[in-house]
């Protein structure tokens, strides 16, 4: 390890591959010399880690840095510097306009250059200017970035997979921001996964733009699926609960379908986005399948795991749609039953080609179907969460709880539950008996702290 240059504190927006990629920047930076912080008031860098899908995630950013000019402000009459760096997909898609918008940024790396953060850094006092680095470079930037540290890891974990997107659905700005789909070698995976284990986690969520289009290199020339790479890592033993997120409809193979119903360590839930009901919009959405697809596709999935929890994205508001066709999108909602959803009014992204396209709606209309579609889609989550009580159910215990003597962990399903129980029990799998439920998360009695086998959701 280098000698302390300074501190780091890094602020994440958006999804979970930001998590993950903050994650690894973080431990990038610790080996680079820059120990973390808590506050962006006692850190020499600040990162903020972007996220460009929607408008308002992406304006989030600029009022953050409206805060940090202000600590940077104040921690200059200290005589302390500050380095503020933009990352991720806003700074991505921007570039150089952020720093004519906010010169308060002196670094702009896109998410395929975090790797070279440390080198970066290193530049930021002797150039005039702000940096920029968001080239895609040709390189695997997960190659050259340090293995997981050992230091302990939360019970539960990602891990990026595959990056980027092929699919270019016309609202959407990650094909853009993240490039075009890549899939990590099985070898770097296991290896990654193998390491997360020993430092003791017990569940490992696979993430990908479009996860379930993993096509990474076997090893000997052949390529291997997602399913085929979630069966390698069932078989690493201390690893008990395998989940993947985000799947796209065209991509659900036979194979993975088959899965859940084989797979104990593969979890009951699936998120797997439809956007839109009706064939028209989801054709101008070019989504690539039709509603029956999806529709069929979800009575195959739960023909082989009939408990399993669906999860979905939705849009509403998109360029033209009609009353008629937002009622097909409430349809579908209305005919799956989703355990778990979330939804948003389009939002014109600039440089996709629905922010072109004829027919933007007016945001009144957007705001009214959002609250409807909410309203079902909340008492859906509702209903399944009810749909527990009174069941025995495994437990991930991750973390203590809010009052003095909870702890909180997840469910097969990925509810929130909370039990009364010892510090002791976190990292552990626990049987428990849901005694009451709420619209977000679920109340248990714990059963058997004493289950340590391989498992497998009730
Ligand atoms: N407007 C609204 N929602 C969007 N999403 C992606 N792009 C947009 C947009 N321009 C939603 C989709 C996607 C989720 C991650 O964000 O539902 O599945
Ligand atoms: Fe965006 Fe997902 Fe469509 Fe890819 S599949 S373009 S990530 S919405």
């Amino acid at each position: 390890m280098t000698r302390a240059k300074g501190k780091h504190f890094i602020k994440t927006f958006g999804c979970q591959m930001n998590v993950y990629d903050s994650e690894r920047m973080g431990e990038a930076l610790t080996e680079a010399g820059y120990v973390s912080t808590d506050t962006p008031e006692s850190a020499d860098l600040v990162i903020l880690n972007t996220c460009h899908i929607r408008e308002k995630a992406a304006e989030k950013v600029y009022s953050e840095l409206g805060r940090l000019k202000q600590i940077k402000k104040a921690r200059q009459s200290q005589g302390q510097s500050t380095t503020i760096a933009v990352a991720g997909c806003v700074a991505q898609a921007e570039g150089r306009e952020i720093l004519l918008r906010a010169p308060v940024v002196d670094l702009v790396v896109g998410p395929q250059s975090y790797h070279r953060l440390g080198d970066l850094m290193s530049r930021t006092g002797s150039e005039q200017g702000g940096i920029i680095d968001i080239d895609f470079p040709e390189d695997d930037k997960f190659k050259h970035l340090p293995a997981r540290s050992k230091v302990s890891h939360a019970p539960s974990a990602f891990l990026t997979v595959q990056e980027g997107c092929d699919k270019f659905c016309t609202f959407c700005v990650v094909p853009y921001t993240r490039g075009v789909e890549y899939s990590r070698p099985v070898r770097e995976i296991v290896e990654e996964a193998e390491r997360l284990v020993q430092s003791g986690v017990s569940e490992i969520t696979l993430l990908g733009q479009n996860v379930n289009a993993y096509h990474g290199d076997g090893g000997c020339g052949e390529t291997r699926s997602l399913a085929q790479l979630l069966r390698v890592l069932a078989k690493i033993p201390e690893l008990q609960r395998l989940r993947y997120t985000t799947s796209h409809p065209r991509d659900m193979s036979e194979d993975l379908i088959t899965l859940h119903g084989e797979e104990e360590k593969l979890m009951p839930y699936l998120h797997l986005p439809f956007q839109a009901g009706s064939d028209r919009i989801l054709a101008a959405m070019n989504r690539k399948h039709t509603r029956d697809e999806y529709l069929e596709l979800v009575q195959r999935i739960r023909a082989a795991r009939p408990d399993i929890a669906l999860s979905t994205d939705i849009i509403v508001g998109f360029p033209g749609e009609t009353d008629e066709e937002f009622a097909r999108t409430l349809e579908v909602v209305q005919h799956v039953e989703f355990a778990q959803s979330y939804s948003f009014k389009f939002s014109a992204r600039p440089g996709t080609p629905a922010a072109a396209m004829d027919d933007q709606l007016p945001e009144e209309v957007k705001s009214t179907r959002l609250q409807e579609l909410q309203a079902v889609l909340k008492k859906q989550q509702e209903a399944f969460n009810l749909s527990c009580v009174g069941k025995s159910i495994r437990v991930l215990m991750e973390r203590p709880g809010r009052r003095e003597g909870q702890l909180v962990g997840r469910s097969p399903y990925l509810q929130a539950v909370h039990a009364d129980g010892d510090k002791s029990l976190i990292g552990r799998m626990i049987e428990v008996e849901i005694i009451s439920a709420g619209p977000n998360s679920l109340e248990a009695d714990i059963v058997n702290t004493s289950i340590s086998d391989v498992i497998a959701a009730e």
